[in-house]
């Protein structure tokens, strides 16, 4: 103890003085809660693998919808799980597929209290479970998909959708969607890359909550390696240089070395996705009792914040603006 400026505990010595010294804050409207809605269905259904979560009907969707822009949640991420796939995904650009249809309803609902958001990618809708059309040798033909990308980004312009969250990696998506969706109007509609997007192992539990078809293959030819930092950044940058209003880093826990390199490397917001697996541990650990639940919870999206995420997609959002509500 022979330095003052070694007494570093001074900053820590009573609540008032850690409140008024902490770096890192956390937000409701930094929070987007991912929603899935599936056709066909009366009663939400639970997902095993998510506990808390479900499939939405079109009426439990509106309700969870208002619930979230009631809390303060700064905006809903919507996934359709159609009743019927095919080798194109002709379900997502169809104005009467089950995620346009969602989009019109929750848009006309909730569209001025926080920002309704769609996912642009075929995955769900193709019956082969790719995210993108394939070419006659079986591998995701780029520019092909690009077109498919467009019609669906039209679509969901059209059904009130003010952000589109490009999750499918397909080479000059962004670049090609501004030019698709300026050219009909659509100006003001933004452009969310995901574009550090990582073949994660993550992502289990999404594959059920929205059945994905894609057996044995997986999406190494598109997704990144999740070995690559560099490559990630480099994403983001390209995604940016195309005209993305807002990039992401998907997953987040395991990847925020990625989130804080590319929050360095771009002048944008910078998002991530607390993506499924991620929920599915905290909540598997603290359902036999091993982690504290909500201190987990708001330990880790803090935590993401921290790294560099201006916003964070997380499955807990609603439950967290809760706890995050002045007063609570
Ligand atoms: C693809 C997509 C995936 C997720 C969101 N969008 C799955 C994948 O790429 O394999 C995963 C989200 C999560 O795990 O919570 N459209």
């Amino acid at each position: 103890m022979s330095f003052p400026e070694t007494r570093l505990r001074r900053l820590r010595q009573s609540a008032p003085v850690r409140a008024l010294v902490r770096e890192t804050s956390l937000e409701r409207r930094q929070l987007v809660l991912p929603m899935f809605v599936r056709e066909g269905l009366t009663d939400a259904a639970p997902i095993g693998s998510m506990p808390g979560v479900v499939q939405h009907s079109l009426d439990s969707l509106r309700a969870a919808a208002s619930e979230a822009a009631e809390v303060g949640v700064g905006g809903v991420m919507l996934f359709g799980v159609p009743a019927v796939r095919d080798a194109t995904g002709s379900g997502a650009d169809d104005p009467r597929g089950i995620l346009n249809v969602a989009t019109e309803a929750i848009a006309a609902e909730v569209g001025d209290a926080l920002v309704v958001q769609t996912d642009l990618c075929l995955d769900e809708f193709t019956d082969h479970g790719h995210c993108g059309v394939l070419a006659a040798d079986g591998s995701v033909d780029n520019d092909a998909t690009l077109d498919r990308y467009a019609a669906m980004a039209l679509a969901q312009a059209r059904a009130g959708s003010q952000l589109l969250g490009l999750s499918g990696m397909m080479d000059g998506q962004v670049a090609h969607l501004r030019a698709a969706l300026d050219a009909e109007g659509f100006q003001d509609v933004l452009l969310l890359a995901y574009a550090a997007k990582y073949a994660s192992a993550f992502y289990g539990p999404f594959r059920e909550a929205v059945d994905s078809q894609l057996q044995g293959g997986d999406r190494r030819t598109y997704q990144l390696d999740p070995g690559n930092r560099r490559e990630g950044v480099r994403e983001a940058v390209v995604d940016q240089q195309e005209g993305a209003d807002i990039v992401m880093v998907k997953p987040a826990m395991a990847f925020l070395d990625v989130l804080r390199e590319v929050r360095d490397a771009v002048d944008i917001p910078v998002w991530a996705y607390q993506v499924s697996g991620e929920y599915a541990m905290i909540e598997a650990a603290a359902g036999n009792g091993w982690i504290d639940r909500r201190a987990a919870v708001l330990e880790s999206l803090l935590s993401i914040r921290r790294a560099g995420a201006d916003a964070v997609l997380t499955y807990w959002a609603v439950e967290a603006a809760r706890w995050l509500r002045p007063g609570s």
